[in-house]
């Protein structure tokens, strides 16, 4: 049941709540190199759940009930997306704008957030030297996230420290590689360690 203006009933945070919520959001993802090897990569890592948000929603017209049902079920959600204008893509924010909603994710009754974990990946043009104060951006690739790791504290979430690959437009092949190698580990990582039976 969604109100609107005040929110949907809050499921109770799923006690079975398991894996990766993985979230892309590029707008051009046929054009796109550095994040579609990352993708590719995160994508076949046991116990992640892809979603391509751009591709499920080209109109910008979300399915609050089933984006709200896919975060509740998840322990970890894991945001993805090119920087864009030191910002995420549009989607994102119309999705964080619609879905995670008061007396969901935050405010009265909005626990089923609470306790899951906020992993960012991001892909950037400029440089890491250009990420810093005194460098081309004059701000820290931190600090340029903080709005999405505030939103994290909002909803009770822990914030994962993000993974960033600068500089991705001009990386080759073989590095681009590299860094998928380096994230599907990174999102392994952020699952719990199986026992063996
Ligand atoms: C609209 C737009 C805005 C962008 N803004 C930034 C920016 O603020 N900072 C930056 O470093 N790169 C910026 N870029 C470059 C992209 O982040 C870069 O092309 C992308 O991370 C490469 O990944 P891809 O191969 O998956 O597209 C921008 C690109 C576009 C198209």
């Amino acid at each position: 049941m969604t109100d609107a203006s005040t929110g949907p009933v809050t499921p109770a945070t799923a006690p079975s709540a398991s894996g990766v919520l993985l979230v892309l959001a590029h707008p051009a993802l046929e054009r796109s190199r550095a994040n579609r090897a990352l993708a590719k990569a995160a994508k076949g890592v046991s116990g992640v759940t892809f979603k391509d948000l751009y591709e499920t929603y080209p109109d910008f017209v979300i399915d609050i009930e089933a984006e709200q049902a896919a975060l509740v079920s998840h322990e970890v959600v894991a945001l993805q997306f090119p920087l864009f204008w030191y910002s995420t893509p549009a989607l994102v924010k119309e999705w964080l704008d619609l879905v995670w909603l008061h007396g969901f994710a935050y405010g009265e009754g909005g626990e089923a957030l609470k306790g899951k974990r906020l992993f960012v990946a991001c892909t950037t043009g400029g440089s890491a030297k250009a990420y810093h104060m005194q460098g081309y951006n004059r701000f820290t690739m931190d600090e340029f996230l903080r709005p999405l790791e505030q939103t994290a504290h909002l909803c009770g979430m822990d914030w994962e420290t993000p993974f960033v690959v600068h500089g991705a437009s001009v990386k080759d092949d073989a590095a681009l590689k590299a860094e998928a190698e380096r994230y599907a580990a990174r999102v392994a990582s952020l699952l719990p360690a199986r026992t063996e039976a």
